[in-house]
């Protein structure tokens, strides 16, 4: 077994795991899901998503971590598990690779609107543009699906990863996240405070948070969970290969429940940013699914605010914070796999996994213009890989990996883990390994096959 090293300190492992869990999820996902599945009813169903399956599955994935105490696949292998199970962390570790590719695209998006923002260039007139609304749409139009731009960005972003993932875990990873995410926690209630003043913001506030349970579907359950799961990030393999990093002494359900609750907390101020500021400004009839929210609708509401220049500073300030804690995370399960499995040095194993997401990356985002033509079961290269990914890998993994756990790994290993090899007593455990067992893989498969339905 490789000797690992360690996250510094406790608050240090929490910044970056909830650095991690902090995402485009919690910011653009998250909202779209609410104004989908009709407000507060959603936001209800989600917290019990959480807390019922979301916690107990962290925790699954935290027992295997730190128990096998290596990459996703190698920490299978040292907790005995036969070699066809290898396969649960094989799936984790591709899931994670693929969603990478596209999701640095992203990340990408996120640090050219910030420099645009300081450059002013996203206020700058665009040519026959007509309104606010089509400024904006044209703006992203330029910044998205142009050639080169996103391109240069993405690349700018690979490469900003690289610096802090060869830095390591302590002084990469955790300094990183303990400088970025107390900053962006900070900015977050910033907004919230902002948006909340707004005049009228009480429509959007009681939209989010009076629920109407007649909206309440089978697929705001299944959208629910699907959000509680990528949000939390779930079945990427990186809170295997985190947990990887904690001593033996950190307390595991604490974590995941702070974890889990900074992630909501998050994803809760973000609507009390979001519903407020478009109803404020009577934007709520727009869709603000996935990039038009934060690319269009947001920086349309700073506009109406006054210094909209400042707002968009910081607001896409936060959006690449977000990004960047969560690409280091995912990009680090690859890292630790190749150092772990063929014992390479970080330097080499960071090259190795960063030099291949140039090309992969730069297909993903030449799919969104010069290349949009090009299709795989109707969708472009990007769709694909999110829908592949997230909607199939993610969801199989997740199973699997609560099978493994509930019924074939060693029988204590959850609860030694989980009680610190009985030093900690808690009502929890018992319960949490009983959803892992049972309740988690029957759920979580009938989310999957509602989704081809
Ligand atoms: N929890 C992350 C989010 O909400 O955005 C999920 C994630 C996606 C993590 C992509 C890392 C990543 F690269």
């Amino acid at each position: 077994m490789s000797k690992k090293t360690q996250f510094a300190s406790r608050i240090g492992l929490i910044a970056a795991t909830v650095g991690s869990a902090v995402g485009l999820g919690n910011v653009w996902r998250f909202p779209a899901e609410v104004q989908e599945g009709g407000g507060a009813a959603f936001l209800l169903i989600y917290i019990g998503c959480v807390i019922l399956l979301g916690i107990p599955v962290m925790l699954s994935e935290f027992a295997l971590g730190r128990a096998g105490h290596s990459d996703a696949i190698g920490a299978l292998k040292n907790v005995g598990a036969s070699k066809r199970w290898w396969v649960v962390g094989g799936i984790a570790i591709l899931a994670s690779y693929l969603i990478l590719s596209f999701y640095m695209v992203v990340a990408g998006w996120t640090l050219e609107y910030l420099v645009q923002s300081v450059t002013g260039g996203l206020f700058e007139p665009v040519a026959g543009e007509a309104g606010l609304n089509s400024h904006f749409t044209a703006k992203m139009e330029e910044y998205v699906t142009t050639d080169w731009p996103p391109l240069i960005f993405t690349f700018l972003m690979i490469f900003i990863n690289l610096g802090i993932l060869l830095g390591g875990v302590q002084k990469g990873i955790e300094r990183m996240s303990n400088i970025m995410m107390p900053l962006f926690f900070l900015v977050l209630v910033v907004f919230v405070v902002v948006a909340l003043s707004l005049p009228d913001a009480g429509a959007g506030l009681s939209f989010f948070l009076r629920p109407d349970f007649s909206k309440i579907t089978g697929s705001t359950i299944v959208s629910a969970l699907g959000q509680a799961f990528f949000s939390l990030s779930l079945g990427m393999g990186i809170l295997i290969t985190y947990s990887a990093y904690f001593s033996s002494k950190v307390p595991l359900v604490r974590t995941a429940v702070t974890v889990s609750l900074l992630d909501l907390l998050v994803a809760i101020m973000m609507g009390l940013v979001i519903f407020p500021a478009i109803t404020s400004f009577g934007l709520d009839g727009e869709t603000i699914r996935g990039a038009s929210l934060v690319f269009v609708t947001l920086p349309e509401v700073f506009t109406h605010m006054g210094m909209p220049q400042l707002w968009s500073i910081l607001f896409f300030f936060l959006l690449a914070v977000a990004a960047l804690t969560s690409t280091i995370s995912i990009a680090e399960v690859s890292v630790a796999f190749i150092i772990d499995r063929f014992h390479t040095s970080r330097i080499k194993a960071c090259l190795i996994v960063s030099l291949p997401l140039l090309p992969i990356s730069a297909v993903c985002s030449l799919s969104m213009g010069l290349w949009s033509d090009f299709t795989i079961l109707g969708m472009n290269v990007f769709d694909f890989l999110d829908n592949f990914a997230t909607n199939i890998l993610l969801p199989v993994g997740s199973i699997l990996l609560c099978i493994f756990l509930g019924w074939f790994a060693p029988r204590n290993l959850m609860y030694d883990q989980l009680s610190n090899h009985g030093t900690i007593r808690s009502r929890l455990i018992p319960a949490v390994i009983w959803i892992v067992k049972y309740l988690a893989p029957v759920l979580i498969a009938v989310v999957l096959v509602s989704t081809f339905l």
